[in-house]
């Protein structure tokens, strides 16, 4: 599953009320994980490397498994799309496709980084760009949520 999103949009609290912890791989916790500060972007080649890796060995033992990363750019869902079919795990994307302004204003309030408005600016924009294409990349399922109210009341079945 895997969760798309700028960053503020809610992806890891979304994940936090629907996974459990080990269900979830976070390119944020993966960094911090190599280098003690998950904003480290000199980490993300190995943070998004152990990623992949921790995806692949799941998969194969058929658990299932919350990408939470923000998943804007094709390229990235591409190499995790590639590891679910290696796999044969069905894929379900979930897009938290909020306002430029809600994603900067929930960012602004996060405690442990502050993602720099112009990343996120771009991360929206990317993701904006994404939309149209979405349904054709080879999820089995595609969820685009427009509002805080949907992302709230979202009902996840695992199955
Ligand atoms: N559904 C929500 N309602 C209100 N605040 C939220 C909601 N989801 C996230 N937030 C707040 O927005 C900020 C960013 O959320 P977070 O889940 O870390 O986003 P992301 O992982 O996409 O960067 C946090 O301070 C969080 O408490
Ligand atoms: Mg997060």
């Amino acid at each position: 599953m895997l969760l798309i999103g700028a960053a503020g949009s809610g992806k890891s609290t979304l994940a936090r009320k629907h996974f459990k912890s080990t269900e979830i791989v976070s390119s944020d916790a993966l960094r911090a994980m190599v280098s003690d500060d998950e904003a480290d972007q000199s980490a993300s080649g190995d943070a998004f490397h152990l990623l992949r890796l921790i995806a692949m060995k799941r998969l194969r033992r058929g658990r299932l498994t919350v990408i939470d990363a923000t998943n804007v750019q094709r390229p990235a869902r591409k190499s995790l799309l590639a590891i679910a079919a290696q796999t044969s795990a069905p894929t379900t994307a979930i897009v938290l496709n909020l306002p430029l302004d809600t994603c900067l204003a929930r960012n602004r309030t996060r405690l442990n980084r502050l993602v720099d408005p112009d990343v996120v600016e771009k991360q929206v924009a990317d993701l904006t760009e994404s939309l149209h294409g979405l349904a054709q990349e080879g999820f089995q399922r595609v969820y685009v949520l427009d509002n805080t109210e949907d992302i709230d009341s979202i009902c996840i079945l695992r199955s």
